[in-house]
């Protein structure tokens, strides 16, 4: 039975699924590292509003099982000695140099804990892969693991993480599916069902799926490309709806009963982002490439192809309306985050479309509900477009939506956050440049009350 758990890596995949386990299973303690100091001082803080992520209902979780049997530590090797299971939650970014850069991911992270795990362990211990990675890379561990190790044995699970940032708590309560994956030998089932243990807590057995270790490794990467894929494909008709006066609201609607098709995922917007959808498409893209499959790479590709241009698409859009000329002009941005309901920014459409505007010379004034103003400078700065300075001239961060929209030529709403729509946009009106334009890339506003005040409004596939 397992009954310490480590969990290596305290970001937004490893947090909440720890604290989530944690709360669910009292009888076993959950110790959470990671490396940055700052990042556990802000797990361990006694305000549960300064968690380092946010994501709705995670403060009383962690609240109910920290001090009790949820442990936030830097101390990484003792965390990894006295467990009997070790989640592996590092980040995979998407490599930024040598062979595969700009595609594979980058699994020096891993590979740092696969052999930190192999110097420590003195006896025996189930490691699982947590972190979204390429398939095949459980067998990279073992290697590691075994050929750098103290003798001990190792068993490597697979069991990828379908949250949803936002809906966190939620997903790990309530999971459509929990996935497993091992080796098929006795042993390798033995591991399956120490883990499937641990989620019976709390989810029924039927909800828990076991396969190989590449299936499920597969499995994680394919239902990300699938969830992009359904994005891409309602934005690809978003423009065509533009084009021909259909609505892309009234074609997502109307195609969404079909239950082959299914309502959910079929929203149009600036384009997708956040850290997976990209990072795991291209990973696929890379992998299909490596083993020759062209044909299935390029029709992966499409999938970021035309989410690139929905975002540029957007960007040009704007600066075409407003008189092909942003130079010098306000563009107040309600949003940063990727989606609503998080403080994330990774591969968040905002990001591109304000580095398109300010290429364009013109004032951008953000405001975000839960993003940091270092975050955005830091953002854009990581583009390496111009320097933090020039950067710095063209992007302001305001502290409310009113401020961000007062003297602007144009509103972009780039994240869905439900207060937007609750704002007094006659009053947001009132204090703009006309004609006031708003670019709605999120389809949050009502389209007939804004121009009922005087508006001019834009949405996307309409
Ligand atoms: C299709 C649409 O389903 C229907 O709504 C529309 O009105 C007409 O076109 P149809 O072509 O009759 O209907 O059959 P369908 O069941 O959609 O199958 C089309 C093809 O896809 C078949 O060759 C089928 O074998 C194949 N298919 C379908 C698969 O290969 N895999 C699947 O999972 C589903
Ligand atoms: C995704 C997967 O949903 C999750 O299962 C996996 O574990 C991690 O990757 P996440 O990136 O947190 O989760 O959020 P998701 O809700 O999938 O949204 C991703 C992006 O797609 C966001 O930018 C969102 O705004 C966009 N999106 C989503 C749309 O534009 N339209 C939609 O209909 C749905
Ligand atoms: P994700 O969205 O996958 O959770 P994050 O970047 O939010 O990704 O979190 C990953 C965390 O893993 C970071 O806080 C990082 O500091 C931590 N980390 C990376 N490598 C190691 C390591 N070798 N040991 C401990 N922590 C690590």
């Amino acid at each position: 039975m397992i009954k310490n758990i480590c969990c290596i890596g305290a970001g937004y995949v490893g947090g909440p699924t720890m604290a989530v386990i944690a709360q669910k299973c009292p009888h076993i303690k959950v110790t959470v590292v990671d490396l940055n100091q700052d990042r556990i001082n802000a797990w361990n803080n006694e305000d549960l509003s300064l968690l380092p992520i946010y994501e709705p209902g995670l403060d009383a979780v962690v609240g109910e099982a920290r001090g009790r049997n949820l442990f936030f530590s830097t101390e990484v090797d003792k965390a990894i000695d006295e467990a009997d299971a070790i989640f592996i939650s590092v980040n995979t970014p998407t490599k930024t140099y040598g062979v595969g850069k700009g595609m594979a991911a980058d699994l020096k992270y891993i590979e740092l804990c696969a052999r930190q795990i192999a110097r420590v362990a003195k006896n025996d211990k189930i490691v699982i892969e947590k972190s979204t990675l390429p398939v095949r890379t459980a067998q990279a561990i073992k290697d590691i693991l075994d050929h750098t190790g103290n003798g001990v044995n190792f068993q490597i699970l697979s069991n990828p993480e379908f949250l949803a940032e936002g809906t966190a708590i939620e997903d790990l309560f309530a999971p459509d599916r929990v996935l497993i994956g091992g080796d098929t030998t006795p042993d390798g089932q033995v591991a399956i069902n120490k883990l499937v243990e641990v989620y019976a807590n709390w989810v029924k057995r039927d909800n828990i799926l076991t396969t190989n270790v590449w299936s499920s490794e597969l499995s994680k990467l394919t239902a990300n490309a699938f969830l992009a894929q359904r994005v891409s494909s309602i934005n690809a008709m978003s423009e065509l709806c533009e084009k021909t006066g259909a609505d892309v609201n009234e074609v997502a609607k109307a195609i969404g009963l079909d239950s082959r098709i299914g309502s959910k995922f079929l929203k149009s917007s600036v384009g997708f982002g956040g850290s997976c959808f990209q990072k795991d498409i291209l990973n696929l893209v890379y992998i299909a490439k490596s083993y020759g499959l062209n044909e299935v790479a390029d029709y992966w590709e499409q999938v970021i192809i035309m989410n690139d241009h929905q975002k540029r698409r957007f960007s040009k859009n704007i600066i075409s309306t407003l008189y092909n000329t942003v130079s010098g002009k306000k563009i107040a941005f309600l949003g940063w985050a990727f989606k609503k309901d998080t403080n994330d920014t990774r591969e968040s459409a905002a990001i591109y479309v304000a580095n398109d505007l300010i290429s364009e010379q013109a004032n951008v004034a953000v405001f975000d509900p839960k993003v940091e103003a270092d975050q955005i400078h830091f953002d854009l700065n990581y583009l390496e477009s111009r320097t933090d300075a020039e950067n710095k001239k063209y992007i302001s961060i305001e502290n409310n939506g009113y401020d961000a929209c007062k003297n602007a030529h144009a509103i972009a709403v780039l994240t869905e956050w439900d207060e937007f729509k609750t704002y007094d946009w006659q009053k947001i009106y009132d204090n703009m440049l006309k004609p006031a334009f708003v670019f709605d890339g999120r389809n949050l506003l009502n389209k007939a009350e804004l121009e009922k005040i005087g508006f001019i409004y834009q949405a996307i596939g309409s």
